[in-house]
């Protein structure tokens, strides 16, 4: 299926290894590093995926620490899950999409966790017609990502685990630890063993109900690793820009905001984020939270003015954002206007600044 040929819309957001299909190929082709067993691509390889190489023509996916990486492919490699931890909008989702899509060619075998997560929707479940005209069979079970993972040797993504109640967190014990997965109602070979490649990576905001409840058992079959915010200005800045370039492009929008709109922006979700004069705010004001303030500040100069993005259009496009439903967290953020602006100076806080009654309330 090709996204050009026909006049259907394009995807909105297709899988890393469709996006980066070409990166994948080349690193393949020129990749001679032993790989481990069911491995796409060897660690060097899937390393350069993720962080980039500009001289290799591959692009910088993730921004942080590269040992990072490093340790998470290790752990893959080895027979213990991977557990991305850190605060929302850290790019938990995005560095576990990356490294599946670079360790299995697939990021696709994902489960995304949340109250009523059953077992059904992880490991298996029945298409019901067959079941009642042939019982049990192959035929009529139904592979959900865990399943399917374990069977073709892929990495299963694992999204909010923590929000899962753990008895379904629990059901995970047997494939991580005895790398098998029993389906009890089929006769004969009712046992699932997971070949080479398969490994879990899990990811889990330190926001939600904590990592601190999931049960000792589950706990030790991973490696945890932290993800942090970006901590320098210019890098965090760079990265915001990137992102909101090319979402704007994907939009129809030619005209990104400028740097220094979009520094301001940046300062802002800063500031707020670490809440040093007036107090954190309930909203995480994370890096994809500054990019899709981002993306709305570029849709919005461009579709309702036709022109180029000015620092007072992201007080509006700020408020749904950075305040949710919180009226706490609008005044917070009524009161940063007031206070801290007009004591930055430059055009573009005055014109924050002179944009503050836009906010809601
Ligand atoms: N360190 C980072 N590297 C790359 N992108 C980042 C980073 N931090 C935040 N982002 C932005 O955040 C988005 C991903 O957020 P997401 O993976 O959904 O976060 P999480 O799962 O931690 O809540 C990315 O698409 C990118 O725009
Ligand atoms: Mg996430």
């Amino acid at each position: 299926m090709s996204d050009t040929t026909t006049a259907e819309p394009r995807l909105q957001r297709p899988p890393a290894e469709r996006r980066y299909a070409d990166e994948l190929a080349k690193l393949a082709a020129e990749d001679d590093a032993p790989r481990p067993p069911g491995w796409a691509l060897s660690l060097q390889a899937a390393r350069t995926f993720v962080v980039g190489d500009e001289s290799r023509g591959i692009t910088r996916k993730f921004v942080g620490d590269p040992s990072l990486i490093d340790r998470a492919l290790v752990t893959l490699a080895t027979n213990r899950g991977l557990m991305l931890v850190g605060e929302p909008g850290t790019a938990k989702s995005l560095l576990s999409e990356l490294i599946a899509a670079a360790v299995s060619g697939d990021s696709t075998l994902t489960i995304q966790g949340g109250a009523s997560t059953t077992e059904d929707q992880i490991a298996y479940s029945w298409n019901y017609s067959l079941l009642v005209s042939e019982g049990p069979t192959q035929r009529a079970l139904v592979p959900a990502p865990l399943l399917q993972g374990m069977a073709e040797g892929r990495v299963v993504r694992f999204e909010e685990i923590t929000r899962c109640p753990l008895e379904v967190q629990d059901s995970l014990l047997s494939p991580l630890s005895d790398r098998v997965l029993a389906v009890p109602e089929l006769e004969g070979d009712s046992m699932v063993f997971a070949r080479e490649g398969f490994n879990i990576i899990a990811t889990a905001n330190t926001r939600d109900r904590g990592v601190n409840e999931m049960s000792a058992a589950l706990k030790r079959r991973f490696n945890f690793e932290t993800v942090f915010p970006i901590a320098d200005f210019d890098t965090e800045l760079d990265l915001v820009e990137h992102e909101a370039a090319n979402a704007l492009a994907r939009s129809g929008v030619p005209v990104p905001p400028s740097r220094d709109v979009l520094a301001v922006l940046v300062k802002v979700f800063r500031d707020l984020r670490s809440g040093d004069t007036q107090g954190r705010p309930q909203a995480v004001m994370s890096t994809a939270e500054a990019v899709s303030v981002a993306h709305a500040v570029g849709i919005k100069a461009w579709y309702l003015r036709g022109g180029e993005a000015e620092a007072g259009d992201i007080v509006d496009c700020m408020a749904g954002a950075a305040a949710k439903d919180s009226a706490e967290d609008l005044a917070r953020l009524r009161r940063y206007l007031e206070q801290k602006a007009p004591q930055r100076k430059g055009p573009h806080w005055a014109s924050l600044y002179q944009a503050r009654n836009l906010l809601p309330g």
